[in-house]
């Protein structure tokens, strides 16, 4: 389970990441809910999708991140208005089955192999209500495609870990399998604590990356229409050098 190692760097690493938020608000909010986020992380997305009056589960599969989801739903009062379920995506079944909405956010649907991504859009369109909306968010697949191998570490950021006060250096090298479609990222964190302890922590991420002419099988054969193909979150139409891919698919009546 790969979140293991990261989960604890997670939120300091994507704490600048915030262009996602208004846009999946905005959404649940035309959804109206209850919201569904599948790959839910430690919550990120649905806290202001909460705090907007939207009902919203999150799912995920990582003991690690979902663990810090459950402590900062308790800090921000929101127990009522989250719920938290640990199950694995490509096979999960949830009481309630008439989400409006279903979100993959964030890159998490890179995670996932083809045969993976069906069965989630399967167990996706089984959750939810005819008519309601699926969202895939991802890295453009052509940037992707673009990216080569990076073997010396390059250097993102430094920070202060508020746990332990230890400074984090975060570094990323890159393997970039072009014929199967496939960039492994290596996070390396090193950590020196206050005491003059270091320690080296690496956690291995696999990107899967698909073209549009790869969903639109994918969804149709899990009961899903296309509705919009996004490059942004400026409802700006996709293009081969738009920074993200994202899909509006309706689950068919
Ligand atoms: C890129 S993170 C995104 C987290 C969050 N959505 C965000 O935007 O900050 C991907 C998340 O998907 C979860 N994940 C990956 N594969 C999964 C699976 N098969 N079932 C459930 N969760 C999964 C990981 O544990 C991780 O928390």
């Amino acid at each position: 389970m790969t979140y293991a190692k990261l989960a604890r760097f997670y939120d300091e690493i994507h704490a600048e990441l915030t262009e996602d938020v208004d846009f999946s608000v905005a959404l649940a909010r035309s959804a109206g809910g209850p919201v569904l986020e599948l790959g839910c992380g430690t919550g990120r997305l649905l806290w202001p999708m909460a705090q907007a009056g939207i009902n919203v589960t999150g799912l995920d599969n990582s003991a690690d991140m979902l663990a810090l989801a459950h402590e900062r739903r308790q800090l921000l009062g929101l127990q009522q208005h989250v719920v938290l379920e640990s199950a694995d995506m490509t096979r999960f079944s949830l009481q309630r089955t008439d989400f409006a909405l279903i979100l993959l956010s964030y890159n998490t649907a890179l995670h996932l192999t083809t045969n993976q991504v069906i069965a989630t859009l399967r167990r996706s369109a089984a959750h939810m209500q005819p008519g309601g909306a699926l969202c895939i968010d991802v890295i453009n697949p052509f940037l992707l495609a673009d990216w080569r191998d990076q073997t010396m570490p390059e250097v993102e950021r430094t920070f202060i870990d508020s746990w332990t006060g230890a400074t984090v250096t975060q570094a990323t090298t890159n393997y970039a399998d072009l014929a199967r479609q496939v960039v492994t990222v290596n996070w390396l964190f090193d950590v020196a604590y206050p005491d003059g302890t270091l320690e080296k922590v690496e956690s291995a991420e696999t990107y899967h990356y698909y073209y549009p002419h790869e969903w639109l099988p994918m969804l149709q054969h899990a009961g899903f229409s296309l509705e919009s193909m996004w490059g942004d979150y400026d409802d700006s139409p996709f293009a081969e050098d738009t920074p993200r891919l994202l899909l509006i698919a309706r689950k068919l009546v």
